[in-house]
């Protein structure tokens, strides 16, 4: 029998499945970096989502401790520092493709809200506004090009979904040779010949600022920006004065440099629609997540 210690919320049928395995399952959502370095040690696994920080301390005095696992419910392991977890033996585990429509259907949603101002129109409707003339030049996703930067789970299914609104997909992605119904390009020409780019990279040291004032400068007039990916692909400050200039009609952002992204002045502005990191945010998405982190501590474990 495991001890699991579930740091970020998982959904409750995953905490079930995870007893029904025969382990036992301890909640300490919310704890502080401190309270989290104490009571590591005690478990051999943790559950975590986004939010907790598993850094190079904690592992160290787990790994002394019982900590032989950790499993993230998601999909980027920014959160955690992977190559001392490696060193120390600790295991690492994520949930890849559990979230994958659901972010999909986020970046889909940013670019139709950010096309027809949305986020604004519901705003100023809120305040007894009428701005039929203010917002009524949108654009069209149909016969459009959409550019999407990185061709892994998430971009494939926005491609996908894209082919349903007639749009012709392009892709960047140096290690994926071929695809079906979209075209492999090189950054610059997706940059040059799109009228709508989405981004569905990590974020390390290559795709950091990959969008910058380079790449804006070389993007068509009017171009539509979304990024439920990562923060710190795009450079935010480059991407806000794109938009000043009327370069970018709009972007559509779930994801910061800073997180939590408060008094963010890219997020504040007009033109974006900025959603607070939810592109995994579905109740579906949720279970399947949850599933997902049961299946692979009671195989671990087994
Ligand atoms: N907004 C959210 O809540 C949310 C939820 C889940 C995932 N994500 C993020 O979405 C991103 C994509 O997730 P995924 O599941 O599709 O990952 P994936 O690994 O399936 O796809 C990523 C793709 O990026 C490509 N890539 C890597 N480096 C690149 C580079 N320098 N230039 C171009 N392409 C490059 C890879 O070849 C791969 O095909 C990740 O950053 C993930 O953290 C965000």
């Amino acid at each position: 029998m495991a001890r699991v210690l579930i740091c970020d919320a998982v959904a409750e049928d995953a905490l079930e499945a995870i007893r029904k395995g025969g382990h036992e399952v301890v909640e300490k959502t919310g704890m502080t970096p401190e309270e989290l370095l104490e009571t590591a040690p005690e478990f051999d696994a943790l559950v975590v989502r986004s939010a907790t920080k598993v850094r190079k301390p904690v592992l160290e005095v787990a790994a002394r401790g019982n900590l032989k696992l950790i499993v993230r419910g998601g999909v980027g392991l920014d959160n955690i520092d992977l190559d001392d977890a490696a060193a120390l033996g600790i295991a690492v585990q994520n949930t890849p493709a559990a979230s994958s429509v659901a972010v999909a259907e986020l970046a889909l949603a940013h670019m139709l809200a950010c096309s027809r101002f949305l986020g604004p129109a519901n705003c100023t409707m809120k305040k007894g506004e009428w701005n039929k003339k203010a917002y009524g030049k949108g654009k069209e996703l149909w016969n459009s090009t959409l550019g999407l930067i990185g061709y892994g789970r998430i971009s494939q299914e926005v491609a996908k979904r894209a082919k349903a609104f007639d749009m012709n997909v392009l892709f960047y992605d140096p290690f994926i040779d071929d695809a079906e119904g979209a075209q492999k390009v090189d950054l610059d020409t997706l940059c040059r010949r799109s009228d709508f780019i989405s981004l569905h990279i990590p974020h390390n040291k290559d795709t950091h600022y990959l969008l910058d004032t380079p790449q804006f400068n070389m993007m068509k007039d009017g171009v539509v920006i979304v990024n439920c990916a990562r923060g710190g692909t795009v450079n935010e400050a480059a991407l806000l004065e794109a938009m000043k200039s009327g370069k970018v009609f709009g972007a559509g952002v779930d994801v910061y440099e800073q997180e939590p992204a408060k008094g963010n002045a890219l997020a504040e502005y007009e033109r974006t629609v900025a959603t607070p990191h939810i592109g995994a945010g579905s109740s579906a998405a949720s279970k399947r997540v949850g599933a997902e982190v049961a299946r692979k501590i009671n195989e671990f474990f087994q």
